[in-house]
C-alpha cells in the first residue's frame, strides 16, 4: 500500500448533511515508538494492547455548504462547551488530511467530544480523540463513496489518525496492533497500523490494566518534543534497532504465553523509553518519586508472590499496571491495599484489553 492510494477518485454519491458518531479507544504501546521521521513516519515499529474503557466519543454534524470554502469551517465542543484552544490542533490535523479527504472544505462541521475518562487525569486524549474524528470522517466518506470496503475503511481511518498523533494510529482496531515496518511482521506498514497478524496465545486476550495517576497535570514534555528529542540522541540507532528485536522476541512470547519474557520486555521497554529521555539534550525526568515507589512495590509483589504483574509507562508519571485474568483478584486487592496511596488523590482507572473502536 501506498499513501496515494489513500487520495480518493471522484465520489459517486452526493450527501448534503448528516450525523456520525465512533467511540474510539486508547491504547497503551508495549514496543513503544519514540521518534518519528517527517509527516509522522515512525523511526521503529511499536505495538499496543487496545485499551476499553479508557475512550473518546465523537459525534460530527456536517451540512454541505452552497460553495466550497476557502478554509475549514467547524464548531468544536469539548463535554457539551465550545472549545476554542482545541481549535488549532483540529485546524493543522485537518490540514494534513486534505488530501486524502478532498470534501473537507465543502462542508460546515459541528464537532461535539468526550472522553470517558476524567480531563486532565494526566491520561492522553491524543489516541482515542485523534482516532474517533478520523473515523467520523471516513464515515462520511463512506456515505459519498459506499464501496469502500470494510478494511480499506479501517486502514485509512488509521493512516489519517496517524497523521493527528502518531499512535493514534493504533487505535482503530484491536486487541493487539503493530505499526511500523517490521521484516517479521507480514503487511506491517509505517503508513498505518494493522491488527497483530500472528497468533496469539488465550493469556493474552483477557489482559488487565490498571492505570495509576500519579501525576494529573499537563504534560512536561509535549511528544512533538520528546520525538524530536531523538534526532541526533547518542543512542538512537541502537534503540531503534532494539524495538525490531524487542518486536521478534515479543512474537514467540505472543505464541507461547510465556509471560516472565512479557514482563522483561515490556518493562525494559517503559524504562528504555525514559532513559532515552534523561539522555537527551535537554534531559528530563519523567518519573515522580511515587512512580518510581510503585515500581519498586511492583517487583517486590512479584518476587514474593511469583504473580506475573508488570508495569509500563507512557511519556509521564503515570504507571500502567499490567496482568492477566488469572491474577485479577490478588493483584487488585494488592492495588487497593498498596499502590493507590502513591495516585494522586487516590485515583486509578480499570482497564482492560478491547476490541477497538465502535461506530455508534
Ligand atoms: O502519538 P504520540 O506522538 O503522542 O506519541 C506517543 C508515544 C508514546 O506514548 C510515549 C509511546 C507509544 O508508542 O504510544
Amino acid at each position: 500500500m501506498t499513501q496515494e492510494e489513500f487520495v480518493p477518485k471522484a465520489y459517486t454519491n452526493t450527501v448534503l448533511e448528516g450525523t456520525v458518531k465512533w467511540k474510539s479507544p486508547s491504547n497503551i504501546a508495549l514496543v513503544k515508538y519514540w521518534g518519528k521521521k517527517e509527516n509522522q513516519i515512525p523511526a521503529n515499529p511499536s505495538i499496543s494492547f487496545t485499551l476499553d474503557a479508557c475512550a473518546t466519543t465523537t459525534s460530527v454534524t456536517y451540512k454541505k455548504l452552497d460553495k466550497k470554502g476557502t478554509s475549514f469551517s467547524f464548531d468544536l465542543f469539548f463535554e457539551g462547551k465550545p472549545k476554542e484552544d482545541f481549535k488549532p490542533k483540529i485546524e493543522t490535523f485537518l490540514a494534513r488530511i486534505e488530501e486524502y479527504l478532498p470534501f473537507l472544505k465543502e462542508y460546515h462541521f459541528k464537532i461535539e467530544t468526550s472522553n470517558s475518562f476524567p480531563h486532565s487525569s494526566g491520561i492522553a486524549s491524543s489516541a482515542s480523540g485523534m482516532s474517533a474524528l478520523a473515523l467520523c470522517l471516513m464515515s462520511l466518506e463512506k456515505e459519498l463513496n459506499p464501496s469502500l470496503t470494510t478494511v480499506f475503511f479501517n486502514d485509512k481511518a488509521s493512516f489519517l489518525a496517524r497523521l493527528g498523533s502518531g499512535s493514534a494510529c493504533r487505535s482503530i482496531e484491536g486487541p493487539l496492533v503493530q505499526w511500523g515496518n517490521h521484516a517479521n511482521t507480514e503487511g506491517s506498514t509505517d503508513l498505518f497500523g494493522i491488527k497483530y497478524p500472528n497468533d496469539v496465545h488465550s493469556v493474552f486476550k483477557n489482559y488487565h490494566d490498571t492505570i495509576l495517576l500519579v501525576d494529573k497535570g499537563q504534560k512536561q514534555v509535549s511528544s512533538t518534543v520528546g520525538h524530536n528529542l531523538m534526532h541526533d540522541h547518542p543512542f538512537a540507532k541502537e534503540r531503534f534497532a532494539q524495538a525490531h528485536t524487542n518486536l521478534d522476541d515479543l512474537q514467540t512470547v505472543f505464541k507461547e504465553g510465556n509471560l516472565k519474557r512479557f514482563v522483561e520486555i515490556v518493562e525494559s521497554e517503559a524504562l528504555t523509553l525514559h532513559a532515552m529521555m534523561m539522555t537527551s539534550m535537554p534531559y528530563f525526568i519523567l518519573m515522580k518519586p511515587n512512580t518510581l515507589q510503585i515500581i519498586n512495590k511492583i517487583w517486590e509483589f512479584r518476587a514474593i508472590n511469583k504473580s506475573n504483574i508488570c508495569f509500563t509507562l507512557d511519556a509521564g508519571a503515570n504507571v500502567h499496571v499490567l496482568y492477566p485474568e488469572s491474577e485479577k483478584e490478588q493483584v487488585y486487592q494488592f492495588i487497593k491495599d498498596e499502590l493507590v496511596a502513591y495516585c494522586e488523590n487516590e485515583q486509578y482507572l480499570c482497564d482492560r484489553i478491547g476490541l477497538g473502536a465502535k461506530q455508534l
